[in-house]
């Protein structure tokens, strides 16, 4: 690994006023499944909170370029990424430099248009704000380091599987809610309330950004730092968990636990090819699946608890 361009703990900074950011490059041992490897790397991009991230695809050679904001400290940065590393087999990061003076803020707000999602939401960027008609529901997301922009398909088929299964006065659990995207579609669609944890103690304050945009009343909403559904003791309508598959497998057991009879889970963030695990697992866990979403490699279910 080349040592880094610049070792300097950065000071503190709004994204607003930083001239620079850091750029990763993740490479990869030479594999046998190249579409598989290149959603590796994009997950871990997404996974890793990079602001953007590009693939760079050389004849011999795959890797990723991802950027992230100069606002984390380069330390915590670099041990953070290395401790996602062992997930992802076969990655190791090869560099990493700041890069300075160069327009990504402007081109990073410029890349979030305003995106309709099912037949009723639109999510976009709080700068794209009048841009759409009254007929559809808007989610503000202000697109900074934790995930959940809408532009991933994982969180895409989650707010399509949500969107009808919410009602009324429904209570919400959103487990690993990044922005807070999914809770705050589900509050929008009409939930009373909403219980949304995330494991990444980061995301919170990006949370509470998007629950001011979206003026959600935080009263209605318990969040906090927590692993899976370890401590949760609410009783829920609906609960949705867009992570990957391990930690949706995690959790199975401890799903009836929080769902009210009748209660619906929504499951995202696994691929196609991961579908038939996690299925033969759901079976055994008291739910019964009634809706598949896929897009792209992705894929998500909805499930509804049976009786018992
Ligand atoms: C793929 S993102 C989903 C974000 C958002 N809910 C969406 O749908 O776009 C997964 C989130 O789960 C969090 N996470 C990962 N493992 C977790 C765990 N064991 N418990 C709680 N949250 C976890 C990550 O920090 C990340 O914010």
């Amino acid at each position: 690994m080349e040592p880094y361009a610049d070792a300097a703990v950065p000071a503190r900074t709004e994204p607003e006023d930083q001239n620079y950011w850091w750029t990763v490059d993740f490479s990869l041992s030479p594999g046998a499944n190249r579409a598989w490897d290149e959603e590796r790397l994009l997950t871990l991009g997404s996974l890793s909170g990079a602001i953007g991230s590009e693939l760079l695809d050389e004849d011999t050679s795959l890797s990723l370029r991802a950027h992230y904001l100069g606002s984390e400290e380069l330390d915590s940065l670099v041990e953070r990424l290395n401790g996602l590393l062992p997930s992802f087999e076969g990655v190791s990061l090869s560099r990493c430099q700041k890069t300075e003076n160069q327009s990504w803020s402007t081109q990073h707000l410029e890349a979030f248009p305003p995106l309709n999602v099912g037949r009723s939401l639109t999510v976009m960027a709080p700068w794209h704000k009048n841009e759409i008609g009254s007929e559809r529901i808007p989610i503000y997301i202000y697109p900074s380091s934790a995930f959940g922009t809408g532009y991933h398909e994982s969180t895409r088929i989650a707010l399509e599987l949500l969107e009808d299964a919410v009602k009324r006065g429904d209570t919400v659990l959103d487990i690993g809610t990044g922005t807070g995207i999914l809770f705050i579609a589900a509050l929008k669609l009409g939930a009373a309330r909403a219980v949304a944890r995330d494991l990444d103690p980061t995301t919170l304050d990006e949370v509470r950004r998007n629950m001011n945009l979206n003026a959600i009343n935080a009263n209605v909403c318990d969040l906090s730092v927590g692993n899976l559904l370890n401590g949760v003791t609410t009783q829920a309508n609906v609960l949705t968990a867009n992570i990957l598959l391990t930690p949706n497998l995690t959790m199975l057991p401890d799903v009836r636990r929080v769902l009210k009879p009748k209660g619906y889970a929504v499951f995202s963030g696994m691929t196609d090819v991961e579908r038939g695990t996690f299925l033969s697992v759901l079976s055994s866990s008291g739910l019964t699946v009634e809706r598949e979403l896929r897009s792209g490699d992705w894929w998500g279910c909805r499930a509804k608890r049976v009786r018992g």
